[in-house]
C-alpha cells in the first residue's frame, strides 16, 4: 500500500509541476481526489485490509491526501501570480514616454472665405439658400434661357446622369428655384458645389465652388446692384477697393457685366499679382432678364432684379495669396494650419 500510495503521489507531483492552466490542475484534481479518483478507489479497498491494519491503511491514504491537496493549492497559488505578474508587466505604463499627439484640424480657406461672405450678404437683410447638386437640365439651361441649341451649353462641359439629369455647372438654377417657390421679394445668396469636365491644373478643377446672389423686388434697378456689389467688394477687399463693371454676356442676365475690383495688393497702380493692369475679375452679374422672370412665374412688368455669381475658390486664392487652386483640395493641414 505504501508503495502505491508513494508511487501515486509521485505521479500527481510531476503532473501538478509542469501544469500550466487552471483547467488542467482541476483535470488532476478530479483524477486523483473525485469520486473515482484514483485515491479514492484506493480507499474503497480498505476492505481488503485486515481490520487491525485499517486504521494505518487509512491515516496513510489522507496523510497522502493532505500532501496532494496542498500540492495543488500550492501550485495554483504560483499560477495565479504568474497571470498577475504577466499582467502587470503588459500594463506597464512609462510616464516619462512623450504622449501621442492627436492631430487638430484646421478650418478650409474655402470655408473662411465663405463664412466671411455670408456674413456680408446676411448684413445686408440677405438670406442664404440651398439647392440641389443633381438637377435637372431644366433648371441649369432650359429656365437661364439657354435652350438646347444654345452655345453656353457647349462651353459648360456637363456631366450628364441621365439624358435629362445632370451634375449642375453653375449655381445660377437656384435662382428658378427660389423664383418658383412664388414669394417675393427675394434677397438670397446660395453657395454651393458645381461640377464641370474640366482637367485639374492651377486654376480648374472638374468640383468647385460658387456662391449665387438674386435679388427680386419692385423697382430693383442696376444702381442696385451696383451699390450693393460696390459694398460687397470693399467689405471683402477693404474699405478703399474700387470697382469696375464691364459689358459682357450671359444669357440669363440683360444688361449682363463682369465686375473687377482694384488690386488689393498694389492698390491698383499695377503689380504681378493683378498681370500689371491694377484690376482683378471677381464676378459676373447683371439684371435678371424678363424672359428668365416669366418662366419662373415672377411678372417682368411688376418686378425686376438682379443676380450674381461669385466663385468661392477665386475669392479664397485671391484673398489668402494663393497661387495653385490645387493646394484647396489635397486638404494638407501644413497648409491649411496657415489660414
Ligand atoms: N453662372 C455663371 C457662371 O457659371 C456666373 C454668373 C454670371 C451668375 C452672372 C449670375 C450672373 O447670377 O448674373 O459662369
Amino acid at each position: 500500500m505504501k508503495a502505491k500510495l508513494d508511487q501515486i503521489r509521485q505521479q500527481v507531483q510531476e503532473q501538478i509541476e509542469s501544469c500550466e492552466s487552471t483547467e488542467k490542475l482541476n483535470e488532476i484534481r478530479v483524477g486523483i481526489l473525485g469520486k473515482k479518483g484514483q485515491l479514492t478507489e484506493l480507499l474503497k479497498s480498505m476492505k481488503d485490509y485486515a481490520p487491525e491494519e485499517r486504521p494505518k491503511v487509512g491515516q496513510m491514504v489522507n496523510e497522502a491526501r493532505a500532501e496532494i491537496e496542498k500540492l495543488l493549492e500550492e501550485q495554483k497559488l504560483r499560477m495565479e501570480h504568474a497571470i498577475r505578474e504577466a499582467k502587470m508587466k503588459s500594463e506597464v505604463i512609462d510616464v516619462t514616454l512623450p504622449a501621442s499627439k492627436s492631430e487638430l484640424g484646421h478650418r478650409h480657406p474655402n470655408t473662411i472665405a465663405l463664412e466671411e461672405v455670408e456674413r456680408i450678404f446676411i448684413g445686408m437683410g440677405y438670406e442664404v439658400v440651398e439647392g440641389p447638386e443633381v438637377e435637372k437640365d431644366y433648371y441649369n439651361f432650359e429656365a437661364l434661357n439657354i435652350p438646347a441649341d444654345h452655345p453656353a451649353k457647349d462651353e459648360q462641359d456637363t456631366f450628364y446622369v441621365t439624358g435629362d439629369i445632370l451634375l449642375r455647372t453653375q449655381t445660377s438654377g437656384v435662382q428658378v428655384h427660389e423664383m418658383e417657390k412664388g414669394k417675393l421679394p427675394i434677397r438670397m445668396i446660395a453657395p454651393g458645389r458645381v461640377f464641370r469636365s474640366d482637367e485639374v491644373d492651377a486654376t480648374h478643377s472638374p468640383c468647385f465652388h460658387q456662391i449665387e446672389g438674386l435679388v427680386i423686388d419692385k423697382n430693383i434697378t442696376f444702381a442696385d446692384l451696383k451699390g450693393t456689389l460696390a459694398e460687397f467688394a470693399k467689405e471683402l477687399f477693404g474699405e478703399n477697393t474700387k470697382v469696375k463693371f464691364r459689358p459682357h454676356h450671359f444669357p440669363f442676365t440683360e444688361p449682363s457685366a463682369e465686375m473687377d475690383v482694384t488690386c488689393f495688393k498694389c492698390g491698383g497702380s499695377g503689380c504681378r499679382f493683378c498681370k500689371g493692369s491694377g484690376w482683378i475679375e471677381i464676378l459676373g452679374c447683371g439684371m435678371v432678364h424678363p424672359h428668365v422672370l416669366e418662366m419662373s412665374g415672377v411678372d417682368p412688368e411688376k418686378y425686376t432684379g438682379f443676380a450674381f455669381g461669385v466663385g468661392l475658390e477665386r475669392i479664397a486664392l485671391l484673398k489668402y495669396e494663393i497661387d495653385d487652386m490645387r493646394l484647396l483640395y489635397e486638404n494638407d493641414i501644413r497648409f491649411l494650419r496657415q489660414f
